[in-house]
Parts: C-alpha cells; structure tokens; sequence
C-alpha cells in the first residue's frame, strides 16, 4: 500500500505528447531517485520515443536528446503497458490532448474533453492507495470536479483513494527545455496540503520556491486559459499595426520596438507575423469564449472572440497580397513556401498559418515547392489533405505541390518566394542567386521580417514586407 505522506517515488504521465515528453524528461533528469514513466494509447508514438536513433524521435525540440539520452532507461521510461505503470504509481500526470470538439453541443467551441475522461477512467480502474493526479492537459474551469465524480465512483470498493490537483503547463515549443528549467512560474491549484507539498517538492530540486504559485483549483485552470488569450491578444494587437503600417508609410518593427520599451508594456511578444498557430491559442480561447457565454457573459466572449477573428483576418490578406502582387494570377506559377511548422524550431505544424495559406494558393491554381527543415513530407499531405504531385517538374502542375530539401532547389524557376517561418536557415539566403534562379520578374515575401531588405532589393528582387509602409 502507497503511502500518502510518503515521499513520490514513482510518476506515471499519460500522454506521451509535446508536453508530456520533455517534461517527463526534465524531471527524471532533475530527481534521480524518482522511477517516471511516461504511457501513450498510441504504440507507434511509444516506439519512436525508444528509438535508439535519437533523430527518429516523435517531436523536435532543441536539446531534448540530450536529456533523454541522459534519463532514458535510466529512471525514465516510455511504456504502453498503461495498466501496470498507473498501478506502481504516487502521483500521474494527465497531459493528453484537449482539441475543440467537432460536433455536437458547443461544437468549435468547447473542449473535448474524451481524452481526459479515459485517462480518468484508467486510472479509476487501475490505481492503488492512494494516488494524487494532476491536470497538465490545459482544461475548461472546473474540469478537475469531473475527474473527482469519475475517481470517486472507485473510491470506495479498493481502499483507493485520490486527490486531484491542477498544475498547468506554460512552456512553449522550440523553447521548451528552456522553459522547463527556468520557468517563470509554477502554478499549483488544489486543497490537500500533503499533495501539494508533494508536487511542490518535485519542482523545488530545481525551481525557486517563490516561483511556486498556490491557489484553489478554479484560479488555477482559469490562469492558463487567461494566460494564453492575453499572449494570443498581443500578437493580434501588433498583426494589426501591421496593417495600419503598410496603409500609412510607418514601420512595424519601429512601432512595436517604441512601444515595447515602456516597461509597462514590454517588449516581449510583439513580432508581428502571418496569424499566430500552435495547438493552444486558438482552442483556449475558444474555450474562454464558450465559459463566458456559458455564464452569461456575451459582451465578454464577444470581445475574446476578436482576437481570432483577426488572426483570420491575417492569415487572409497575406494570401490576398500575394495573388495580387502576382498580377492577380497564380495559374502556371511556381511558388516557394519557405516554412511550413508554426513557429521555427519545432516539427509541430498544428493550426500553422501555412497550411491555410497552401491550401488558398492552391485552390488558386499555383504549383508549390514546401521547404522546411523539420517538417516531413506525410506531415505536409495530412496537413494540406492533398499527395504531392507525382510530376516535380516545372511543367506546373495546377493546384499541385511537392516536398524539397533544398531551399535553392525550391527557389529554381519560382514566380515567388514566401518565408512563412522564421527558421535561422532562411536569414541569410543568397540573394543574388536566387535573382539568378527565379523567373522575373520575381516577388519575395518577408511575413516574419527576418531578411535584410537592402541586399533582396539590390539582388533586383521585388519584395513585401509585413508592416512596411514602404511596400506602397
Ligand atoms: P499531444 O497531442 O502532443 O499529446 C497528447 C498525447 O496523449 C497523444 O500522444 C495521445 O495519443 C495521448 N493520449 C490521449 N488519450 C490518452 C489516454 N487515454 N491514455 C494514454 N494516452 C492518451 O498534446 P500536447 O501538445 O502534448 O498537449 C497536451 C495538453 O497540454 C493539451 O491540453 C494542451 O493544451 C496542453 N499544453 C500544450 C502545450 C504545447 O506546447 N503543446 C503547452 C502547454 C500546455
Ligand atoms: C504558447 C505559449 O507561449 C505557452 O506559454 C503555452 O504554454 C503554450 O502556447 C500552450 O499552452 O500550448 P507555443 O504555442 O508553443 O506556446 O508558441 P508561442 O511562442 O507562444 O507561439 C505561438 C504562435 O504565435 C506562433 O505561431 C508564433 O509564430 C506566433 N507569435 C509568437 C507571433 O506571431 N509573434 C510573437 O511575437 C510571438
């Protein structure tokens, strides 16, 4: 029998996903003395996180091989055996996905929340003792009393027994070790000091324990959704200066670095880009808007629910400009897509404004050439529900696409060049070449705002830039 007073010993993480992975791995790397193991439903995702090839793991993100290749099978372990690795275990972590539902009531809006009741159901049928289980999955407020009802129909018959504690996750991908190590909170919600003190002891091996945030479970869920819509509601704010830069002769970068030096606002998160992507902003919002509404608040959904409309509304007039600087035509085009993940450094292409961007060019008739330096070409036909084209060749295939390596090869005889990532390996391109290379007269397109425009213009290039009033 687990003792609740006891110190963890063994963690078990359900989810074996963007978050679960490298957290697991961070705290196996920072509590030697704690057996972690990490369950999945999905087998193939298991596998490739015990790939001895360390480049076949599942998600990309810097330096996460190092660490696994430090903890793995060593006090980490990644196991489908669900049944059993719930039942060794002190303390789970929930962290599996939480999408918008597709159907049914609060369709679009609401999370479904399926994921998290099977995970509640395992560990109802298989925990032992005493368990403490805590939502890493970002969730609606109140979630944590469904877990309660769903743990609590087992309470009784097993001498099982369980608290529940909320400890959402704040890192973001590409950034996420980072973020692990040197988080700058850590947000526990719940009522059960001992369980508390628990998690709280984990963290503190490498945390400050003023960066530990304590509050009831309600604030807690309630703070990663707000978190998130504040983020998201910046990045609208600046998309939309962006706009008003282009119409009015301003610059963007300029405008935001004026504003961002008042310490009240910071400078932080004010890159303007093609329309935020990633698995979170857009779902938590919508969540924050379905809550509002729930509650009766319609003004409040109302005034969330603008953040994404202008993030659409990005995403939109990016894909109008280009077809308009093209002469209205992208029939017979060759189009190089420079990026295809949502931000640089992860192969997570989840909500990625390219891949609405591709579908638009495409339903437009203009044949693309989709470079990325993480993302692999299945991802890409999932993504755009389409196979590459069988013919690679220049004979444009109308509305077709292919896969390339190479960002040269890409480029060869393209009408047009949109960087829509800001991966390092795009900065520094040789832009005489590529004037060599592209069919004139040729258009570049800067949406992240990472080239020099003076070397793209000298090449005898034309360009777009985000936010440049000097596009006019
Ligand atoms: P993900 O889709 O990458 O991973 C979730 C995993 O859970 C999947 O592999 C899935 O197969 C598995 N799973 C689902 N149900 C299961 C079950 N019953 N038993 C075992 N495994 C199961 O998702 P993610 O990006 O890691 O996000 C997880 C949660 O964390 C979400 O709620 C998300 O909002 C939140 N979050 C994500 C990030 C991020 O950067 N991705 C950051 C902070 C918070
Ligand atoms: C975001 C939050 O930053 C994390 O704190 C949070 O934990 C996570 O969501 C989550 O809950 O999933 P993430 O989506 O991984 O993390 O990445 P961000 O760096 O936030 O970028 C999100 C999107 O906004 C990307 O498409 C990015 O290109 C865009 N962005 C970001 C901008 O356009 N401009 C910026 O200044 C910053």
């Amino acid at each position: 029998m687990k003792n609740l007073k006891s110190k963890i010993k063994n963690i078990c993480c359900i989810g074996a996903g963007y978050v679960g992975g490298p957290t697991m791995s961070v705290i196996a790397d920072k509590c030697p003395d704690i057996m972690v193991t990490v369950v999945d439903i999905n087998t193939e995702k298991i596998n490739c996180w015990n790939e001895e090839d360390l480049k076949k793991l599942p998600i990309y993100e810097p330096n996460l091989e190092d660490v696994i290749s430090r903890v793995r099978n060593r006090n980490l372990f990644f196991s489908n055996d669900i049944e059993n690795s719930i039942k060794k275990a002190d303390l789970i972590f929930i962290s599996v996905n939480t999408p918008i539902k597709e159907k049914g009531i609060g369709s679009g809006k609401a999370s479904n929340l399926k994921w998290v009741e099977s995970s509640a159901r395992q560990i109802s049928s298989y925990a032992e003792g005493h368990t403490i289980v805590v939502e890493k999955s970002t969730l609606p407020v109140r979630t944590a009393e469904t877990i309660k009802n769903i743990l609590a129909s087992s309470f009784k018959d097993n001498n099982k027994s369980f608290s529940v504690l909320s400890n959402p996750e704040f890192l973001s991908e590409g950034n996420a070790l980072d973020d692990l190590l040197n988080p700058d909170r850590v947000l526990i919600g719940g009522e059960d000091y001992d369980s508390i003190n628990a998690l709280k002891e984990i963290y503190t091996r490498w945390v400050d324990s003023k960066k530990i945030i304590c509050t009831n479970v309600w604030s807690s869920e309630l703070s990663k959704l707000v978190a998130n819509a504040f983020l998201a509601q910046r990045i609208s704010s600046i998309n939309t200066v962006s706009a008003i830069c282009e119409a009015s002769g301003a610059e963007v970068n300029e405008v935001a670095k004026a504003v961002g030096t008042d310490k009240r606002i910071g400078s932080k998160f004010l890159n303007p880009g093609p329309g935020f992507g990633g698995s979170c902003f857009k779902k938590d919002i919508l969540n924050l808007v379905y809550l509002c509404n729930h509650f009766g608040l319609p003004e409040v959904a109302e005034y969330w629910e603008q953040v994404i409309k202008m993030n659409t509304w990005q995403q939109e007039r990016i894909y109008k400009v280009v077809v308009s600087r093209l002469f209205g035509n992208v029939v017979n085009k060759k189009l190089a897509i420079l990026g295809f993940s949502f931000k640089s450094n992860t192969n997570d292409t989840r909500e990625s404004p390219a891949i609405e961007l591709c579908k638009n060019l495409l339903n437009e008739g203009a044949f693309l050439a989709i470079n990325d330096p993480k993302v692999k070409k299945n991802q890409i036909e999932k993504d755009l529900n389409l196979n590459e084209s069988p013919d690679q060749d220049i004979n444009f295939s109308e509305g077709g696409w292919y896969y390339e390596e190479s960002v040269y090869n890409a480029i060869d005889k393209s009408d047009g060049v949109i960087i829509l990532t800001e991966w390092n390996e795009y900065r520094n391109l040789d832009w005489d070449k590529i004037s060599r290379i592209t069919r004139k007269p040729a258009w570049i397109f800067d949406t992240r705002l990472i080239i020099d425009p003076i070397k793209v213009k000298e090449a005898g290039l034309n360009l777009w830039r985000l936010g440049d009033g000097n596009n006019r």
